[in-house]
């Protein structure tokens, strides 16, 4: 008798809290962000026109990959897990396209910490065996990496405490698919795995090709 008591005082609480978060995301917290999803079906709320320099050190913007899908990740080559895993996500999906389907398709890794991804830096940490055989990393000035973050609706802050030189950065994990045309499409969630991943990017390139 006694430990039912024990596992009604553990599982309330969990209820409790499990039925608040529900409510809360659930729930439109205002008319901005209705207004957002209304928008979605509309013109493009994610994406836009970006200047970077690429790891061959040239000027590149979201118009040179005009013609090709884009999966754009932001990230860091210092981070230690969250950009790897979700690079090596990445590659596992884009392992299971045909090479055909591949060509169709420019994975881009865009720091959010240009201070220490030079160009040097993001040109050894692109060739990783791990990662996307084509990836290529773009960097630019703290206020291009800006625009760039911006317009993806990429969220990112140092973490306090740390190093001058040894630091961490918070960044939003989300993989992100746009169209031939820069067009936003569909975003992976950390963690998506390779295979829906892969079956998605079919999907998406059958789509794109028949319209
Ligand atoms: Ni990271």
């Amino acid at each position: 008798m006694q430990r039912r008591w024990i596992w009604l005082l553990i599982a309330l609480p969990m209820v409790v809290v499990i039925g608040f978060f529900t409510l809360v995301l659930t729930t439109p917290r205002s008319s901005e962000t209705r207004q957002a999803q209304t928008r979605v079906s509309g013109e493009a709320l994610i994406g836009g026109p970006f200047t970077l320099t690429d790891e061959t050190g040239a000027t590149v913007t979201d118009a040179d990959f005009r013609g090709r899908a884009m999966l754009i990740y932001f990230g860091y080559t210092y981070c230690p897990d969250v950009c790897p895993f979700s690079l090596q996500i990445m590659a596992a999906a884009l392992d299971q396209l045909t090479d055909e389907e591949r060509a169709q398709i420019q994975p881009i890794l865009i720091t959010i910490d240009p201070e220490r991804d030079t160009v040097e830096q993001l040109a050894q940490y692109v060739s990783s065996p791990a990662f996307p055989e084509n990836l290529t990393g773009l960097t630019g000035t703290p206020e291009q990496i800006a625009v760039a973050a911006s317009a993806y609706r990429v969220a990112y802050r140092r973490s306090e405490g740390e190093e001058e030189s040894d630091y961490l950065v918070d960044h939003t994990s989300i993989i992100y698919l746009m169209d031939r045309q820069g067009r936003f499409v569909d975003v992976f969630a950390h963690g998506s795995d390779p295979q829906s991943m892969a079956a998605r990017l079919k999907e998406f390139l059958e789509e794109d090709s028949a319209s």
